[in-house]
């Protein structure tokens, strides 16, 4: 399966912070992996026109549920694919706590983003208390079989599995644990979106760097990463989808 690299910057990038994604252009001319960054929405529509003719593409990191109306400071996914974005990240734990987004909140947004023509980009994850209670693959699961919208394939869903405790800590799992929890991912999107659900990536996400990224990739299952710090800078998120290209 072609990997996919995902650059989730968060709150993070001003408008002089385009000369990354111009480095990276440079730094990334001809991979063989697909590689997408999450600007915040400020710089998505520059970032579009600075990567027009690059192999780069650009996602968002929310949308809205509804394709318009009356929600002050809220976007919508058809404004998202109108300025020519190709993903949008959804249910990421950062939004799950800050601002209680639930699975079913999950699942109309990536319906509306699937509707509008994007590639959902969905988050799950347990906490470091469920992981000790060894109840991981129980949460990941309930979450996935209710955010997983019917009749999703490989070409509008990917599925990013980051365990809160791993999110900007250095902490990352076991490779087992990984293989453990990639493994289940898979089983569930085979049993809701039968012979599509091959074709899902599962990325892996929490404190990927270059130096960890190609042990990573190695993995069964793991067909990509979501990364957020090394992301921020165009040498070091470079660095990881070299690896991806080369594992
Ligand atoms: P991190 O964040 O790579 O900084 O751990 C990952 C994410 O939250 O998507």
């Amino acid at each position: 399966m072609r990997k996919l690299i995902a650059g989730n910057w968060k709150m993070n990038g001003l408008v002089s912070s385009q000369a990354e994604i111009e480095a990276l252009k440079g730094l990334t001319g001809s991979a063989t992996c697909d590689i997408v960054v999450c600007p915040p929405f400020t710089l998505l529509d520059r970032a579009v026109e600075r990567v027009k003719g690059s192999s780069l593409t650009i996602g968002a990191q929310d949308c809205h549920a509804q394709q318009s109306g009356a929600h002050t400071g809220d976007i919508s996914a058809e404004m998202l694919a109108d300025i020519g974005a190709h993903y949008v990240i959804l249910g990421h734990s950062e939004r799950r706590v800050a601002h209680g987004e639930d699975d079913a909140m999950v699942l109309e947004k990536a319906v509306a983003a699937h509707q509008a023509g994007l590639i959902s980009i969905v988050c799950v994850g347990e906490t470091r208390h469920e992981r000790d209670e060894g109840r991981a693959i129980k949460v990941v699961d309930k979450q996935l079989r209710a955010s997983v919208p019917e009749g999703a394939t490989g070409q509008t869903l990917v599925i990013a599995y980051e365990p809160v405790w791993a999110i900007g800590t250095g902490l990352v799992p076991t490779n087992e644990q990984i293989e453990e929890m990639h493994a289940a991912i898979r089983q569930v999107l085979q049993e809701r979106l039968g012979s599509d659900g091959h074709s899902v990536r599962i990325l892996y996400g929490g404190s990927v760097k270059a130096s960890n990224a190609e042990a990573l990739f190695r993995l069964r299952n793991v067909d990509g990463a979501l990364v957020g710090g090394a992301s921020l800078k165009a040498s070091e998120f470079a660095a990881v989808t070299l690896a991806a290209q080369t594992s």
